[in-house]
């Protein structure tokens, strides 16, 4: 599970005492965008891994470069279940982790199974939350992840919005504007992080398609839970005309595999999810990103490469609306929209001197410095103090 071995879980013991600072995380996005956060708490966190992704490809292999160390808890019996198996078995085994060891606050990062079940356990707990990449909205209720950040939403005690875009949702909806604080999101520093890392030399995909090539990673429900759906994006990336590079996330291979579409693959080359830095390397190199990741609309703008979003919605048009991302609907021609985007040369001229609509990279900084008021003087001190009228 979750890809660490038993010796690489640390116990509570051995973080320091002061571990005040909960942070729950659970899938990829989450352990790389709240790494930063993390690195500036080192110390006063405890990290709480829900197991709702629980591969190596998924997980461990992200602790592991990311150099944060191994969670100090990880639940069990959560990945591969039900949205309600996943958020119900993740909210009991929290409830037990709080009483045994009371946080001063609890963080959550985005609108994942586990972030609903943390917000939730934390709150029914009468701890703080403190919700990263607040503020979000599709619009869209068909997607799970919209509930999940409604659901996040009406619980967070603090909502760190990235945008003024995704402030101004959650004061439409009745939030507390004291609660509010525009922090941009971290997930800029978390790519410049990786770039500088590096990719690792020991990459164990198959090669790369020469130059020019397109990246794409596909593997939300929408495009992968029904054959038609998925037959029409696999199509769409046959119709490209230049390599294409298809990092296939584990759900993708296995819809690949129910409805026997292995043949639309012909001429593509597919791998595996790597690692962070080999992944920002891969995404960097191509001319083309094709997703519909969330971090990718937002690494695109780090990366100036220009990203085709293939979704019914975003959550994210501050990518659109600076130029980096192009929404391709169902009712579009993808490798049609695709080739046009391709044709169009002076983008990655424009983008690269475009700067990124998610943040200045200081957004960890602000956002460890707002979890340690909390930790030490408590919600309402905290909020009193320098953080307020944060929009
Ligand atoms: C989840 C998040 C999504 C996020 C994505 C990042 C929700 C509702 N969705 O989607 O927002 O963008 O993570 O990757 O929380 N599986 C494995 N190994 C794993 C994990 C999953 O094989 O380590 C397979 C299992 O068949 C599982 C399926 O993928 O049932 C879906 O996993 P799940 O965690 O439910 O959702 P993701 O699609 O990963």
């Amino acid at each position: 599970m979750t890809g660490l071995s038993t010796s690489e879980t640390v116990s509570a013991e051995a973080r320091s005492p002061g571990a005040d600072i909960a942070v729950v995380l659970g899938t990829r996005p989450e352990i790389i965008k709240l790494a930063p956060i993390v690195r500036q708490l080192r110390g006063r966190t405890r990290v709480i891994h829900s197991g709702q992704h629980y591969d190596d490809e998924l997980s461990g292999q992200h602790f592991r470069e990311q150099g944060i160390g191994a969670p100090d808890v990880v639940l069990s019996g959560v990945g591969g279940g039900s949205r309600s198996a996943q958020i119900a078995a993740t909210m009991l085994q929290l409830a037990d982790e709080f009483a045994a060891r009371r946080p001063a606050v609890v963080l959550v990062q985005g609108d994942t199974n586990t972030v609903s079940a943390g917000a939730q356990a934390a709150h029914y707990a009468g701890i703080p939350v403190l919700h990263v990449e607040a503020g979000l909205r599709s619009r869209d209720r068909g997607m799970p992840e919209e509930i999940n950040r409604l659901i996040t939403g009406a619980l967070a005690d603090v909502h760190c919005a990235p945008t003024r875009t995704s402030a101004e949702n959650l004061l439409r909806e009745g939030i507390d504007p004291r609660r509010v604080v525009i922090t941009g999101n971290p997930v800029v520093e978390a790519t410049e992080w990786g770039l500088a890392a590096g990719g690792s030399t020991a990459y164990g995909g198959p090669s790369i398609p020469l130059a020019p090539y397109a990246l794409a990673t596909i593997h939300r429900p929408e495009n992968t839970d029904t054959e038609e759906a998925l037959t029409r994006v696999l199509c769409g990336l046959r119709d490209i005309p230049i390599p294409v590079l298809f990092l296939a996330h584990p759900r993708t291979r296995l819809a690949i595999e129910r409805f026997q579409l292995w043949h639309l693959l012909e001429g593509i080359t597919i791998a595996e999810s790597p690692g962070y830095t080999d992944f920002l390397r891969l995404a960097a190199g191509s001319d083309l990103l094709i997703s519909d990741s969330g971090g990718i609309q937002e690494e695109c703008t780090v990366l100036k490469v220009p990203l085709a979003v293939v979704r019914r919605s975003t959550e994210r048009p501050e990518a659109i609306d600076a130029g980096f991302a192009r929404l391709i609907t169902p009712d579009l021609d993808l490798g049609a929209e695709i080739r046009r985007m391709l044709s169009s040369p002076d983008l990655r001229a424009t983008l690269a001197s475009t700067p990124s609509p998610f943040g200045d990279g200081a957004a960890s900084v602000r956002i460890a410095r707002l979890a340690e008021d909390i930790a030490d003087g408590g919600l309402e001190h905290a909020l009193a103090g320098r953080w307020q009228g944060g929009v």
